[in-house]
């Protein structure tokens, strides 16, 4: 592929690393079938023609795919990064480098360089920002006004950000329409449950090399993500402690075969602690006092707010950092605890995220959902929406033939009995 040099004012780690990030994207590529034929229909229909389009996503091979997608389909793309850690630097280069796509976003960058990207791409003035946390909306609404002639609407990937942006609708805040993206079935009930669940285990491999088998592991949150890191725990021998605040989510869990308890009696027995419930300090001072010594804690929620990672410094007599993406608290009864990640994603920190078959049908819907929020602009109104479900059912539809797999149509009869109510035993 040729080189492309007109990616504007690009902030990226090393241009250098495009041919490697080239490679990876097309790896990820053969595994996003459903993306594939929506790619095919925009570069002919070019749906988002001239559609001025800023993202906020982890800067990942899949993005990549999802990106370039948008660009076939017409949209002018700019794109940053939603967490300063989740950046693969190679695949920034390739986006700015080989496909002239703006990119600000280096992996490792600190809190003032992730909120200067996060202006660079809104300087592009979107008509569509695509978040993942919210960010990009957060920002807007805080600091560019200036941008709420412009913005046509948004769409959001993550549960977190969902959550701030019904907060900003309840509130009377938000001021453009936002896709749900999170919301879609065919995003949270794979992405969230299967793509959290295998990656999150792998960032904590990755990062320790640990064996799960034997281990007690704490997975506090029984959400979706939740439920899929605790079933491949599981899978790998672990002896899974759940946490929960929910009593049905807490029943689910104990129906489903796992220890429940209050955390600060798992706090006591747990060796590697998981937290994905989108909550804050979840794991708190009072917690890290009950732990072992030797206990790991990583977070797979959006934010890294879930471990109190303030209170552990204010704690520890020591730390240091002992691996890649671990890092020793020393307390002062000579205790020590395992931080992976900065307390960040840790399957985006110290992994590549989610595989790409399950992001295949969250960047499908993503892509969808660019396209009805451009010729829906007129009639739709400052709200969050799910997701149409034509959109989700026409994902889960592509994805099955994408896997070869057929499913049965109702009859006639079914129907009619389906939509009847006269009908009883
Ligand atoms: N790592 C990733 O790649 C990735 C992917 C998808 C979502 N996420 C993020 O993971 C988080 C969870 O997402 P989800 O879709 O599972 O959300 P969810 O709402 O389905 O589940 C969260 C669960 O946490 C529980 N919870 C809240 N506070 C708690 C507390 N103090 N202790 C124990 N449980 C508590 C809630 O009751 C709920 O059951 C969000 O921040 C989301 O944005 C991360």
């Amino acid at each position: 592929m040729a080189t492309v040099t007109n990616a504007g004012s690009s902030d990226i780690r090393d241009p250098g690393l495009a041919g490697k990030g080239a490679l990876r994207i097309e790896w990820a590529a053969a595994e996003m079938p459903v993306l594939a034929l929506i790619r095919e229909r925009f570069q002919r229909e070019q749906p988002l023609k001239g559609v001025r389009l800023s993202a906020c996503l982890h800067i990942t091979t899949e993005t990549a795919n999802l990106l370039t997608a948008l660009k076939d389909g017409g949209a002018d793309v700019f794109a940053c990064a939603s967490n300063p850690l989740s950046t693969q630097d190679d695949v920034a280069a390739a986006l700015v480098r080989l496909h002239g796509i703006p990119v600000f976003a280096i992996k490792g960058e600190d809190g003032d360089t992730y909120y200067r990207h996060i202006r660079a791409a809104l300087d592009h003035q979107p008509q569509i920002t695509m978040d993942d946390g919210a960010d990009l909306v957060s920002e807007i609404h805080k600091n560019r006004n200036d941008l709420f002639e412009t913005v046509i609407g948004g769409t959001e990937e993550t549960t977190t950000g969902v959550v701030r942006l019904r907060a900003m609708a309840a509130k009377d805040v938000l001021q453009f329409p936002i896709m749900a993206v999170n919301e879609a079935d065919t995003k949270h009930l794979f992405d969230n449950r299967y793509g959290t669940g295998q990656s999150t285990l792998d960032g904590i491999i990755r990062a320790t090399n640990v064996l799960l088998a034997g281990k007690n592991v704490v997975i506090c949150g029984y959400g979706w993500c939740g439920r899929g890191v605790a079933s491949r725990a599981r899978g790998m021998g672990a002896s899974v402690v759940v946490t929960e605040i929910d009593p049905t989510r807490a029943l689910e869990a104990v129906m489903e075969g796992y220890r429940v308890m209050p955390l600060p009696e798992a706090a006591r027995i747990g060796d590697i602690f998981v937290t994905v419930t989108g909550n804050v300090h979840v794991l708190d001072k009072p917690h890290f006092e009950a732990m072992k010594s030797g206990a790991i804690v990583a977070n797979s929620g959006h934010f890294n707010v879930e471990i109190n990672i303030p209170a552990l410094e204010a704690m520890a007599t020591g730390r240091r950092q002992v691996r890649d993406f671990v890092e020793e608290f020393v307390l002062p009864d000579g205790r020590k605890i395992f931080v992976l990640g900065e307390g960040r994603l840790i399957n985006l920190a110290a992994a590549e995220g989610h595989p790409a078959a399950v992001m295949d049908m969250s960047f499908a819907n993503q892509a969808l959902c660019a396209e009805y929020m451009v010729k829906n602009a007129a009639s739709l109104v400052a709200q969050v929406y799910d997701v149409p479900k034509e959109i989700d059912h026409e994902v889960a539809r592509l994805k099955l033939r994408s896997m070869g797999i057929e499913i049965d149509t109702l009859t006639a009869e079914q129907q009619r009995y389906l939509e009847s109510w006269e009908e009883g035993t």
